[in-house]
């Protein structure tokens, strides 16, 4: 079977969310809802077959690789994992020359994790036939995921239309606010940050996002409430005096998301540091969405290498 192009879709790479328009989000979310369902029924097309698919994490990761790599073999593709440690960028090869060899051996899609900031975009100035899926760089952007939260929301709430989503933590150095912020808001939500100043000021002038330091008055009207992950490396650096502060004034506890609208969600993109981000009475408490953020991920994760391979010809 030959992947369907959908009308509003005509991209080689995905980088970020930020570009995107509502109807192109909507688009990668309805064709997860899909896809979901066809994997289900265990009838998925065999979309990308005869397509290389290569895995390159050049830093750790579970959900997103292990989703990519399960996305890609389901849909038909033939997948190489780089395994960085192991290759020659232990000798010392750049980057760029590590993913045109990628390329050169018939790699026509790369999923690429990286710890700086904008890899993904010089990737995809360099190469040229292969489609780049940024699955996180540095602090910038982490488009699959935010897609991801934004199908488990929609489902959870019925819309994001008007929704009022507070995120609380570190959105200074996290890529996952960052492309939640742009998903959200341009599918309707509105966002609150709260957290340390440090970590939240940076996006007080963000249109749809307002600022509220103070916790207990940010949850008051809430249907939803993301807790992102404390990268201790950075608490520690600054943002908040302690780590015992930050969870005294930033940690949620059930009590806590009780101050949020009645029946408001849950989330966490992972991995979460239990007792620090979110109490562990929460990780299994009935309001969380964590499990079904992961179990969207591969669904997701299908439908953008649907989209992508269907335009991949053209390039
Ligand atoms: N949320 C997320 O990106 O998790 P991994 O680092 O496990 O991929």
């Amino acid at each position: 079977m030959t992947a369907t192009r959908v009308p509003t879709w005509t991209r080689r790479h995905l980088l970020d969310v930020d570009d995107l328009s509502r109807a192109e989000l909507e688009a990668v979310l309805d064709l997860g809802v899909e896809l979901r369902a066809r994997r289900a029924a265990r009838e998925l097309p065999d979309t990308l077959r005869g397509t290389a698919v290569g895995l390159a994490f050049y830093e750790p990761s579970t959900r997103t690789r292990v989703s990519f790599e399960l996305a890609a073999r389901e849909l038909g593709a033939t997948v190489t994992d780089l395994s960085v440690a192991g290759s020659s960028v232990a000798k010392g090869e750049s980057l760029v020359d590590t993913l045109r060899t990628l390329e050169r051996t018939g790699v026509r899609m790369i999923v690429l994790r990286h710890a700086a900031s904008g890899a993904p975009y010089l990737a995809a100035r360099s190469l040229e036939r292969a489609a780049i899926l940024n699955a996180g760089d540095g602090s910038h952007a982490h488009p699959t995921q935010a897609l991801l939260d934004a199908l488990t929301l929609r489902e959870a709430l019925g819309s994001l239309e008007g929704a009022r989503i507070v995120v609380v933590g570190d959105a200074a150095h996290s890529r996952v606010a960052r492309s939640d912020l742009h998903a959200l808001v341009r599918l309707g939500a509105s966002v609150v940050l709260s957290g340390p100043p440090a970590w939240v000021d940076p996006f007080a002038e963000w249109p749809g996002v307002s600022v509220v330091t103070d916790l207990d008055t940010a949850l008051a009207g809430a249907d939803a409430v993301m807790a992102l992950r404390v990268q201790r490396e950075r608490a520690a650096g600054g943002g908040v005096p302690s780590i015992t502060e930050y969870v005294a004034r930033w940690g949620l506890t059930a009590e806590r998301l009780d101050r949020a609208c009645p029946g408001a969600w849950l989330m966490h993109p992972g991995p979460a540091n239990e007792g620090i981000e979110i109490s562990a009475e929460l990780s299994t408490d009935p309001r969380s969405l964590i499990g079904r953020q992961v179990e969207n991920g591969v669904p997701i994760r299908m439908a953008v290498l649907s989209l992508l391979t269907a335009e991949m010809d053209r390039w």
